[in-house]
């Protein structure tokens, strides 16, 4: 198969999406700690929305203080006619994973915001290609989805494929059973029961023999991760090869020690028409999130594209080169999640602002049209209707960027009257042909507080 080839950006929200409602038409423990849940547009058994395999939602969780958002990839093959499902680990003391594990129930309404994320497969796939998948835990849901978009490929169509997976036990390894089912795949796991932990350079020398353009998409521990790419750079592998998600602490704990730092300048936001400081060494994002507005991210590290933000006037350092194109840059767009205020600036929006502050503005910026990113989906669009033809024709039955921006360039945008389109914290459900059973508030209980 080959539609286009070369990377491929996403279009990011600039602020902020409308959550969706999501039905949870399956609840299911797979292993100790760890429930799949399967989310559907309410009322049918299809996906909410498009998405590629690779790519996370943000779920919006309403607690006592206000929304809590927590990303969690897709582990499907982006086939639209299937339900989104997630798979989560819950942390001992984590707010919204030991929520979804214990008092989410099958009929349930969620709230999600569209699915985001660059961690996705080349729009063109074809047999000489070699793909290195590495995966530490939980880290591979959304290699799950980029492995069963291969899967749905005609035989004689996959590129080659490795897996590296790390576990701490064979009881504990995510989708064990239909992994290991997976003839085409070559692969290599590694237990904790079996010896020390996993080390970066341990993969990197245990990979089976590998082309010079041999792509690598790595989910772990963040260390892990960047040890793995060091690596790999060291060894001459183009940054361009190296993919991967970190699964970013979304508590907002670590906000609180920027509110005793200097102040270096204000931030508007036009949008509402408020005005929030930046401390010194703080994002965009953080700045923001340390006045409890709730703008999009996903990888927090200059990866993914999803934390875009429009700057109207001045001057921010590190806006995000190595992922924006020259024209975004240009305009203002910048990558708030690295993005760091050198003096006031004005921004568009400053995402989903926090509760009871009123939108003033209710123009809507008008995006570059990324053609390539619409063939991306037509191409998951076309994997999905392949692997609905092959199921039909066979028995078989489905079982189951690159780095971070390090330089400091400064943009200085010029200025646009455009503002994104204002949003509110809950959504309606947007078609439902059926009546879902329940429809509850859900508040999650271990913590309280704007998480
Ligand atoms: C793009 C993206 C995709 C993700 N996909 C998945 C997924 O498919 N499956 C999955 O299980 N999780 C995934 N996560 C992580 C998930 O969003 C939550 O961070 C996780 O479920 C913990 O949330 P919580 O509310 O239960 O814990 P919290 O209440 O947020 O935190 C509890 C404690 O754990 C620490 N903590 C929280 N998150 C992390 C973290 N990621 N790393 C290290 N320490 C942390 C906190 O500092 C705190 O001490 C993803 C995160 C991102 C950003
Ligand atoms: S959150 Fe991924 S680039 Fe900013």
């Amino acid at each position: 198969m080959s539609l286009t080839s070369d990377t491929i950006k996403i279009v990011a929200s600039r602020g902020a999406s409308r959550p969706l409602a999501v039905q949870v038409i399956r609840h299911e423990v797979i292993a100790p700690d760890v429930v799949t849940l399967s989310l559907a547009q309410p009322g049918t058994r299809q996906a909410p929305g498009p998405y590629l395999p690779g790519q996370f939602i943000t779920l919006v969780i309403p607690g006592n203080n206000g929304n809590i958002y927590r990303s969690y990839s897709l582990c499907g093959n982006g086939n639209p006619r299937d339900p989104w499902e997630i798979t989560l680990k819950r942390f001992p003391d984590g707010v919204v994973s030991n929520y979804l594990y214990e008092s989410v129930n099958v009929g349930m309404i969620l709230h999600a915001l569209p699915p985001r994320g660059a961690f996705i497969l080349p729009a063109s796939l074809r047999p000489e290609q070699t793909f290195v998948f590495v995966a530490v835990g939980s880290g591979i849901t959304p290699i799950r989805g980029l492995l069963r978009a291969i899967a749905a490929l005609p035989p004689g169509s996959r590129p080659q494929a490795q897996l590296h997976y790390a576990s701490r036990s064979a009881q504990e390894t995510i989708y064990r059973d239909e992994i290991l089912k997976l003839d085409w795949l070559r692969q290599k796991h590694y237990l904790r029961t079996e010896g020390p932990r996993v080390t970066p350079y341990q993969i990197f020398g245990n990979a089976y023999p590998l082309s010079r353009d041999a792509q690598w998409y790595i989910c772990g521990p963040e260390e892990f991760n960047l040890q793995l790419r060091q690596a790999l750079v060291s060894a001459g592998t183009p940054e361009n090869l190296i993919h991967f998600e970190i699964f970013a602490d979304q508590s907002r704990q670590h906000l609180a020690a920027a509110a005793s730092r200097a102040v270096v300048g204000q931030i508007a936001i036009k949008e509402t028409g408020t005005t929030v400081d930046a401390r010194e060494q703080e994002t965009l994002l953080e700045a923001l999130e340390r006045h409890d507005y709730q703008p999009e991210f996903g990888c927090r590290r200059g990866t993914c594209g999803t934390c875009q933000l429009h700057v109207l006037q001045g001057q921010v350092r590190n806006p995000g080169n190595k992922f924006l194109t020259a024209a975004e840059l240009r305009s203002g767009i910048v990558l708030g999640c690295i993005a760091q205020p050198q003096g006031d600036v004005t921004l568009e929006s400053g995402g989903i602002p926090p509760r009871g502050t009123p939108i003033i503005t209710r123009n809507v910026t008008k995006r570059p049209t990324r053609r390539k990113y619409g063939l991306r989906l037509v191409a998951a669009a076309l994997i999905g209707v392949m692997a609905l033809g092959l199921w039909q024709l066979t028995d078989h039955k489905v079982t189951a960027s690159s780095s971070s921006s390090t330089t400091t360039p400064s943009v200085t945008p010029t200025p646009t009257t455009s503002s994104v389109t204002p949003t509110t914290s809950a959504a309606t459900p947007t078609t439902a042909s059926a009546t879902p059973t329940t429809a509850p508030t859900p508040t999650p209980t271990a913590k309280t507080g704007s998480s």
